[in-house]
């Protein structure tokens, strides 16, 4: 994990392809002042995203990215994600966020920001992993779902698992209330594990991230995602 240095805020690059709320979670998590962070870029495949607009009302440099041109080239995703990688070197980003990005990342990205793309995931994995998660848990008959951020790797919803945080499934409940129970979480675990990260924290040995630090401030009650 590279050291960062104390002084400038975290440079935050945030790739999504929707409604945008984790984006917002993150946003206001720094113009709150819990997440010491900057979101120096968001970049869409998909131009009337939701996401973009919300980028733009809070001032901030928004990148419709066309995946088309691409699309005729061998490796279509390859070159697609070289487009990508230009747009967050431009503008020096440190932490990847995939926020709803509804697109495969591929090595070009993973191997020119190695253990610092971020994801979260709306089921707890390696549980439902892919689309319709909420959907896929419910369809199970589980009692307990959540979400997870996790490191993004070559294998899709796969990656070293930074947090978790669980909800009931209650009697009666459709996708859109259980995916609303665990969005709320998603909103809250997400901008935690960036903070962590911002500190220098996270430490990755294969599967495991360690988070320097846990230990004590579950003890003083700091941590506690998983209640609730
Ligand atoms: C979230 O449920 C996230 O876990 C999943 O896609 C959804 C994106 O929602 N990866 P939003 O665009 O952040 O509102």
């Amino acid at each position: 994990m590279p050291e960062r240095s104390p002084a400038g805020k975290l440079r935050l690059g945030v790739l999504a392809s929707g409604r945008g709320s984790n984006l917002q979670a993150i946003i206001d998590a720094i113009e709150q002042g819990t997440l010491q962070a900057q979101v120096v870029v968001v970049i869409s495949n998909k131009k009337d995203a939701p996401a973009l607009e919300r980028a733009r009302r809070h001032g901030l440099t928004d990148v419709f990215l066309d995946p088309k041109p691409h699309a005729g080239q061998p490796d279509s995703r390859a070159a697609y994600d070289h487009a990508v990688l230009d747009v967050l070197r431009k503008h020096d980003a440190e932490l990847v966020l995939l926020a709803g990005y509804m697109k495969i990342v591929t090595a070009v990205l993973i191997d020119a920001y190695r253990n610092r793309i971020m994801n979260i995931h709306p089921a707890l994995l390696p549980s439902f992993p892919g689309l319709e998660s909420q959907k896929q848990a419910l369809d199970w008959g589980v009692k307990v779902a959540g979400c997870t951020v996790h490191f993004v790797t070559e294998g899709v919803d796969e990656g070293p698992i930074i947090i978790q945080a669980a909800v009931p499934v209650i009697e009666g409940d459709t996708t859109e209330s259980l995916s609303a129970r665990i969005l709320e979480k998603e909103h809250s675990i997400y901008p935690m594990a960036v903070q962590w990260y911002a500190e220098g924290r996270l430490e990755v040995q294969g599967r495991r991230v360690s988070i320097r630090g846990t230990q004590e401030s579950l003890g003083k009650g700091l941590i506690n995602p998983w209640s609730g």
